[in-house]
This record gives C-alpha cells, sequence and structure tokens, in this order.
C-alpha cells in the first residue's frame, strides 16, 4: 500500500482547463475574439498524431480557436519555414507549436527559431529560454515549456512553500530538465541537475526534498534511493514491451517512502496540455488582451 499521497495530475489538469474556458467565455463575450492555437505536425509519427489530436480536441473544449497543420513527411526545411512565416504574420494565430520530433531531414533548432517569440506557447525559442534563465522576469509572464510548468503547478499543490528546499532534477534536456531546473531556482529551490555522468546518483537523490524525474527510461529512480517524506515528480512516458505506460520512477518502491508522488499515467502527463492551453491564453493577453 503506498503511504505517500498521490498527486491527482488528471483533477488539477481538468481544473486549470476549466479555469481557462471560463477566461476565454469572458474575452468572447468582452471582444469577439478568442485565442488561437496552431499545431504543426510534419509527417505521420504515430505517437505525434495522438499528441496533435488531443491538443486539437482540448483547445476547442476550453473554446479556443485550434488548427492542425498537418503536412506530409517530405516536407521541405523552406516550406516548413514558409508555412511558419504564414502564421507569424497572422494576427489570429496567437499560439504557435511545432510537433517534435521532426523527421530527421529537417534542422529541429532553425525551426524553433523561426517562431515568433511572442507566439512560441511551447516556449522553446532562445529568447524565450533566454528570458527564464534571467530569472528577472515573474514566471506567470512567461511563455514557459509546458511539461515543467505543469510538473511546477503538481509539485505546488502539495508544497506550497518551496523556498530554501532541496531538489534535483534528473535529466538536462531542452524540453524538460533544463527549463524545470530553472522554475525550482525561480521559486529559490537548491536545484541540482544530475544527468548520465552524474557520480552516485542515488547519494544525490537522497539529499532531495524535491525529485524531479526526467530521463526516459522505466523505473530507473529507485525507492531506496528517495528520502523518506520527499516529493517525486515522475515526467517519464514510458511504453512497456506489453503497451503500458511506466514512469521513470519504481511507483510501489517510492510510494512506500516519499510523501507524495505524481502516478503514471495521470499524474504530469496531463499538465502538459493544460499548459499550453494556459500558455496560449498568456500569448493572446500579451498580444492582443
Ligand atoms: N513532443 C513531445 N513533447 C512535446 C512538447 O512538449 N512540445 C512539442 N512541440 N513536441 C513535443
Amino acid at each position: 500500500m503506498p503511504q505517500a499521497r498521490l498527486i491527482d495530475g488528471k483533477a488539477i489538469a481538468a481544473a486549470l482547463r476549466g479555469e481557462i474556458a471560463t477566461e476565454v467565455a469572458g474575452i468572447r463575450a468582452a471582444s469577439g475574439k478568442v485565442p488561437g492555437l496552431h499545431v504543426v505536425l510534419v509527417g505521420d509519427d504515430p505517437a505525434s498524431r495522438v499528441y496533435v489530436a488531443s491538443k486539437e480536441k482540448l483547445a476547442v473544449e476550453v473554446g479556443m480557436n485550434s488548427v492542425a497543420h498537418r503536412l506530409p513527411a517530405e516536407t521541405t526545411q523552406a516550406a516548413l519555414l514558409a508555412k511558419l512565416a504564414e502564421l507569424n504574420a497572422d494576427d489570429a494565430v496567437d499560439g504557435i507549436l511545432v510537433q517534435l520530433p521532426l523527421p530527421k531531414h529537417l534542422d529541429t533548432a532553425a525551426v524553433i527559431d523561426a517562431i515568433d517569440p511572442a507566439k512560441d506557447v511551447d516556449g522553446l525559442h532562445p529568447i524565450n529560454a533566454g528570458r527564464l534563465a534571467g530569472g528577472k522576469i515573474d514566471p506567470e509572464q512567461l511563455l514557459v515549456p509546458c511539461t515543467p510548468l505543469g510538473s511546477m503547478l503538481l509539485l505546488k499543490s502539495v508544497l506550497p512553500a518551496l523556498a530554501g528546499l532541496e531538489a534535483v532534477v534528473i535529466g538536462r534536456s531542452e524540453l524538460v530538465g533544463r527549463p524545470v531546473a530553472q522554475l525550482l531556482l525561480q521559486a529559490d529551490c537548491t536545484v541540482t541537475i544530475a544527468h548520465s555522468r552524474t557520480r552516485d546518483l542515488a547519494a544525490v537523490v537522497r539529499r532531495a526534498d524535491i525529485v524531479v524525474a526526467a530521463v526516459g527510461r522505466p523505473g530507473f529512480v529507485r525507492g531506496e534511493w528517495i528520502k523518506p517524506g520527499a516529493t517525486v515528480i515522475d515526467v517519464g512516458i514510458n511504453r512497456l514491451p506489453d503497451g503500458k505506460l511506466t514512469g521513470d520512477v519504481a511507483f510501489a518502491e517510492a510510494a512506500e517512502i516519499a510523501g507524495a508522488i505524481t502516478p503514471v499515467p495521470g499524474g504530469v502527463g496531463p499538465m502538459t496540455i493544460a499548459c499550453l492551453l494556459r500558455n496560449t491564453l498568456t500569448a493572446f493577453k500579451a498580444r492582443r488582451g
């Protein structure tokens, strides 16, 4: 039996989407305008198709204008950049997200650089990443990557006072590890970023009041690494050979020791799209609000 409190990402994400829907309805009533989210999918990666369909559906549910641009796998760099230029120039487009990973022949960094930073609802443009790293702007006003933002909202749901806590982030990716570390730092945590070359990872994790696991390896973080009472945010979404989804943390073990833990599925996963919608609303308000 898990002793840890379960952090219900599904419920917290649904509540956030409800708040966004209310705000969008208010904007529509007052101005006749609604935020527009445009998702660009190149090729037919099955997982990406599913994610894009969910983003489209949930954006409609909160009352936004939602458009998916499905481009063929052989789309050229020039054609993709032309599509982004068109979306950048269209005032009705508030948020642009290019679903990753892109087919190998495309230059992902150049594609992200081509998105108007004011419409970069993924928070991946170097200007947005730099603003976050600068630490001078309230993250609420920034376009911050969606999974890190969702992870922080889950963390704050159980730990309202983060200042001074030891946080260990396992993983240093551009999409999750680095931005989540910046957000924890902004919240006055003492932050360690661990990675594949970290020595004695177990000892590093044992110091942590907060563990954020973003490594992409099923069950990699063991229960005995967790400090009793720590809060564990599991960002991993790994598909096992039997088709089941599992996280980066050995859940049954960790739940015996942690104070609070996110399940997989039903933890961080549902927060990602809810935060994408929140970023789209943030971008709308900054551009046209
Ligand atoms: N693919 C998996 N996660 C993400 C994400 O957060 N943003 C984008 N653009 N692509 C993804």
